[in-house]
């Protein structure tokens, strides 16, 4: 009987906890979310499929001005050179450069051409880092 009741009310708890917990997680401002649910997670970002080479390119250009280091590895002689595939040099420089600014959805976005992905898309000697 008092084993019973003992169980029910730490069932109700268990819901209120989870109520609760719900709650708080809606209540939270979208960069603490985001934080929660995708920085301490391994993803990477690419390119979606279907871009056009213009927006390969700006992409190439935007990453390779914000961090000129993430340029290194498409270069000739670098681990992802890749002289036919211009999809991948966008991928590989968009990946770096979205895992050094903190990994942030926005971070991502690439006016819209950007995807996270949940699998290692690294391929070979090409490796897209995850930090
Ligand atoms: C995104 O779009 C804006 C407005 O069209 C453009 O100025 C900017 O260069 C684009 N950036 C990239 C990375 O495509
Ligand atoms: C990829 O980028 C490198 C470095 O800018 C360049 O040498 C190579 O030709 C590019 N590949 C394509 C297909 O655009």
């Amino acid at each position: 009987m008092s084993v019973a009741k003992k169980s029910s009310a730490s069932v109700i708890f268990a819901l209120a906890c989870l109520l609760c917990y719900a709650m708080s997680t809606e209540a939270m401002p979208l960069a603490v979310k985001d934080k929660q649910d995708n920085q301490f997670q391994r993803n990477w970002c690419i390119v979606k499929p279907s871009m056009s080479d213009d927006q390969l390119q700006r992409n190439i250009d935007f990453c390779c001005t914000e961090v000129p280091a993430s340029c290194k590895d498409i270069e000739d002689g670098g681990s992802c050179y890749n002289p036919t595939n211009k999809v991948s040099n966008a991928s590989v420089v968009m990946n770096i450069y979205y895992q050094m600014m903190g990994k942030h959805l926005h971070n991502c976005n690439f006016n819209n051409s950007g995807i996270l992905v949940y699998d290692d898309p690294s391929v070979g000697s090409c490796v897209y880092p995850q930090l």
